[in-house]
């Protein structure tokens, strides 16, 4: 299966075959990070869409070169056909549609967030049902995933996701963008301890999120850290506070997935914010003390790429389950639409969550 993604800033080809067992290997996966959004502090759409046009042919054409395969050895194409930037989706939607077009092979339009939820079954055991953290740049919600495009949705943030806590502090902090991964190296040198923060929704029932508080906190704290040492301690409370209420919200919704599936108690983080090692590590500990199992995507496949788009496709494809070729391209696109509609989180004058 060949897999693309262009849903953001990264423009991402793969090919995967997925074996009889339902076991993934990963012929090839290619990822080129767009460099051109470092200067705006965040990725700019319109750059974007753009970038991905020009660096699209060379990917797909580098991830077939690098599986061995070429198209005639296909069985098939899936391309992200959303939730993300526009503009983006339709460039990777629309070459997959024309290889698929072109040589005849069935088609898979992939929800992106499908695809996070599959990433670690790339390369691990992580078989249906599990419960899933997905927490990325655009998104932090809990699901019960209990097979191929069958998901439950339990909670998600109500205002800004965890990747966004992570890349907002980072800015006030002067780190660039994105700014998760050089947040967690500079917290390696601090002391949570140094400023205290608040668990957020602690009190209120559900899964859902918040860390639209936890980010104002943190410009506020950053005016007045102004050597490299308060520095470091506030990266360091910050990643804390999130890690704390990802694993507090986690584990109450272990608690609900037990309630539900008690021999299948097994618990998946996936998403660009599982990259980060004190949060996998707090995770794994909430997990351990539930007597759940724990995984988690190796790091590479964490932050987005195309294999794991490959790999949902694939899964997909297995049963039959294909698209038309005027599938749409979809800014916004819930893995759980029933609950999405029951209990929309994206109401007006908020923001952060895409789904
Ligand atoms: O999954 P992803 O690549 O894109 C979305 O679908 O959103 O996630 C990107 C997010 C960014 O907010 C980035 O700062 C965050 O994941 N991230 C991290 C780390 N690596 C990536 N956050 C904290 N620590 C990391 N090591
Ligand atoms: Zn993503």
């Amino acid at each position: 299966m060949l897999g693309v993604e262009t849903s953001c800033d990264e423009t991402a080809a793969a090919v995967v075959r997925l074996d009889a067992a339902g076991r993934a290997e990963v012929l090839s996966s290619v990822v080129a990070s767009q460099s051109e959004h470092g200067a705006y502090g965040g990725v700019v759409p319109e750059i974007a869409a753009r970038a991905h046009v020009e660096a699209i042919d060379g990917v797909v054409a580098a991830a077939l070169v690098e599986a061995g395969v070429d198209v005639a050895g296909l069985d098939g194409v899936a391309a992200t056909a959303g939730p993300g930037l526009i503009g983006g989706v339709m460039v990777g939607l629309s070459f997959g549609k024309a290889v698929a077009l072109a040589r005849g092979l069935p088609f898979v339009a992939v929800n992106h967030l499908e695809g996070h939820a599959v990433s670690a079954r790339l390369e691990g055991d992580a078989p249906y049902p599990f419960l899933l953290l997905l927490t990325s740049g655009g998104h932090c919600q809990l699901l019960i995933v209990e097979g191929v495009g069958a998901c439950t949705r339990l909670g998600s943030t109500i205002d800004d996701a965890a990747g966004e806590a992570f890349d907002k502090t980072a800015k006030v902090l002067g780190l660039g963008y994105p700014g998760g991964p050089a947040l967690e190296r500079l917290a390696e040198r601090g002391d949570a301890s140094r400023y205290p923060m608040p668990l957020a929704m602690a009190g209120r029932g559900g899964f859902d999120f918040s860390f639209s508080g936890l980010k104002t906190a943190a410009a506020r704290l950053a005016e007045s850290a102004a050597d490299e040492q308060a520095r470091a301690d506030l990266a360091a409370a910050v990643q804390d506070a999130i890690a704390r209420q990802l694993a507090h919200r986690s584990g109450k919704a272990m608690d609900a997935h037990a309630a539900r599936f008690p021999a299948d108690r097994r618990f998946v983080v996936a998403g660009g914010v599982a990259a980060n090692r004190t949060v996998r590590r707090v995770l794994q500990e909430t997990a351990a003390a539930r007597g759940f199992s724990f995984a988690a995507p190796a790091l590479k496949y964490c932050t987005d790429n195309a294999a794991m788009i490959a790999l949902a496709g694939a899964e997909r494809l297995a049963l039959g389950m294909t698209d038309d070729l005027d599938a749409p391209a979809r800014p916004r696109w819930p893995l759980d639409q029933a609950a999405a509609l029951a209990a929309p989180t994206h109401v007006a004058g908020r923001k952060g969550a895409k789904a």
